[in-house]
């Protein structure tokens, strides 16, 4: 395969490949090695329908559904859209909630921290671009982490992090964070370094969700977590992706914190997207602590 890194560090794209054509048996475990490896991937110019999208997302392992509580029987599974347009195709004004749900995004995360089975990855196709900002902002906890003095490394290692869905949302607007689809799944409570099972290489585990760490007052604890997550998102950890239609933009959650950034909110700006959640075998167990 044809690949150029993204940054010095992390991150890689990957040229010359149809992804509406992988399986199995062809270049996905040339692709799952180059994850593990190197956190972050991009295609470009690919042309995926919904249901190559779908395929694709599943040979990383089983698809993140959040509605599967809200499902009428007949009604049948949606590839989720990030996006500020309506089915009618019109766009979502700037003060409406869900826009707030969106600029939740520009918040330093990883993504479904407080699900049972947070996400592995995220796969990102650009349906719709704005003509300046909506870019994609990713930085790597491994190379951070790797790099981190230690008096803050030891502050925060061995240590359990809780997380909540309905915090980075108060943290926009606290009506928002008030919403019954924040509040589907109890606190979790995961370790706050994910080893990789393949590689052996650790990474910080921390998002906007995170609100409490073992041993720490909550106001100690927020601080704290502002902290790593200001040192892990320097602008030498960042890749900043300016979306094209057709760019597919893949990453590790486990290894890897984004964000979103403005853009002018009279823009339509789409991006399909199917969340795969982390098993056994990407070392999900090994982080869990009781609850
Ligand atoms: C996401 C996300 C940011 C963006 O899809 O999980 O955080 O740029 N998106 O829209
Ligand atoms: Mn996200």
């Amino acid at each position: 395969m044809k690949i150029r890194p993204l940054t010095p560090k992390f991150g890689m794209e990957i040229f010359d490949l149809t992804l509406s054509e992988v399986t199995e048996a062809t270049e996905f475990p040339e692709i799952r090695r180059l994850f593990e490896e190197h956190s972050v991937l991009l295609f470009r110019n690919q042309k995926i329908d919904e249901l190559q999208h779908l395929k694709f997302g599943q040979l990383f392992g089983p698809i993140e559904d959040r509605l599967v509580d809200e499902r009428e029987p007949g009604d049948t599974y949606k590839i989720p859209k990030v996006s500020n347009v309506r089915e009618d195709g019109s766009i979502i004004d700037e003060l409406d909630e869900h826009t707030l749900h969106l600029k939740a995004n520009f918040q330093w995360h990883a993504d479904s921290t407080f699900m049972p089975s947070p996400a592995l990855t995220n796969i990102l196709i650009a349906r719709l671009v704005t003509s300046s900002g909506g870019e994609t902002e990713l930085a790597s906890t491994r190379v951070s982490w790797s790099v981190m003095p230690k008096k803050l490394k030891e502050s925060i290692r061995g240590r359990g992090i809780w997380h909540r869905y309905a915090h980075s949302r108060a943290k926009v607007d606290p009506n928002l964070a008030k919403l019954s689809m924040f509040h589907k799944w109890k606190d979790q409570h995961w370790k706050s370094v994910w080893t990789n099972p393949v590689n052996g290489q650790e990474a910080l585990y921390i998002a906007s969700h995170a609100y409490k760490v073992d041993g720490y007052s909550s106001a100690q604890s927020e601080l704290l977590i502002s902290e790593l997550i200001e040192f892990c998102t320097q602008p030498h950890f960042v890749y900043s992706h300016r979306w094209k239609v057709g760019d597919v933009l893949l990453w590790d959650q486990r290894a890897v914190l984004h964000r979103g950034r403005p853009w002018p909110y009279r823009e339509p700006r789409t991006l399909s997207s199917i969340c795969v959640s982390t098993t056994e075998t990407d070392g999900l167990e090994q982080i869990r602590l009781s609850t």
